[in-house]
Parts: structure tokens; C-alpha cells; sequence
């Protein structure tokens, strides 16, 4: 498996810190920046893990910004995406039964290192609850 992580300034520090826990995990990672914590421009960095995980170039995605906000609607700009902030682990949970969520965003400003590990250890070991409604409801989305 290969996740995508990507950031802008504010979710920098939060970035680096997942990255490392998902190698611990053995996950590969793709690592589209940014590289500090000098300004840029989130929706740059949201459209870049959006579209690797839209390609195939990687299974899912973490992105982070400030809040989780502003590089989520970039990520979900990308035909394919299905970016969710995640607050706490009941939606992390959620995100990936309910909605299949592809592409998880955190805020480095709003999360602990240990509330953002928790996330997205949630999201990565939770199943999309597939047939019925959900599957339903994705290919909607998928339509829109
Ligand atoms: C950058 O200051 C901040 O606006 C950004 O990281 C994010 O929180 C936007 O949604």
C-alpha cells in the first residue's frame, strides 16, 4: 500500500510527523510536500494528493493544512476524490464505512500528534461497508 501525504505551511509539521508513523507501519509513503514550514498555498498541495490518489500514484491519502479545511476542497476538486476532515476517530471511522473516504484531512493547527495518529490509524484499518446504501450513495458521489 502507498499513501499520499501532502501539507501546506500549517499542517507541515503534522505532515512530517504522520509520514513517519505510516512508514512505522510499513506503508509506503509519496511524499508531495510541502518541504517547511515558509508559506505556500494549500490548494497546490490539496490538488497534488488528490490527483495522485485519483491517478492510481498512490491507494489513499493524508493532506493536511491548519484547520484540514482549506486543502480538503482542493482535494475534493479532483474528479475521484473523496476527502474528509477528520476531528476524532469516530469519523475517521465513519469516513472510510460510510463514505470510502480515499483521502483523510487533518488539521496541524486543531490535532495533537496523538489525536492525528489515532485518526488515521481509524481510517486505515477501518472497511468500507460495501453493498446497499453506502455503495449507493459513494457512486452518486462518484457521478456528480
Ligand atoms: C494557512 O494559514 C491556513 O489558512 C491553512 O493552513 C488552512 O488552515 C486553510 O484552510
Amino acid at each position: 500500500m502507498r499513501i499520499a501525504v501532502a501539507s501546506d505551511h500549517g499542517g507541515y509539521v503534522l505532515k512530517e510527523f504522520i509520514k513517519a508513523r505510516l512508514e512505522a507501519r510499513g506503508i509506503e509513503t509519496l511524499d508531495l510536500g510541502t518541504g517547511s514550514e515558509e508559506s505556500v498555498d494549500y490548494p497546490l498541495f490539496g490538488r497534488a494528493c488528490g490527483e495522485a490518489v485519483a491517478s492510481g500514484r498512490a491507494d489513499g491519502g493524508v493532506a493536511c493544512c491548519g484547520t484540514g479545511i482549506g486543502i480538503s476542497i482542493a482535494a475534493n476538486k479532483v474528479k475521484g476524490v473523496r476527502c474528509a476532515v477528520c476531528a476524532n476517530v469516530e469519523m475517521a471511522e465513519l469516513a472510510r464505512r460510510h463514505n470510502d473516504a480515499n483521502v483523510i484531512a487533518l488539521g496541524g493547527r486543531i490535532l495533537s500528534e496523538a489525536e492525528a495518529a489515532a485518526i488515521v490509524d481509524a481510517w486505515l484499518d477501518a472497511e468500507f461497508e460495501a453493498g446497499g446504501r453506502h455503495s449507493r450513495r459513494v457512486a452518486m458521489l462518484d457521478g456528480m
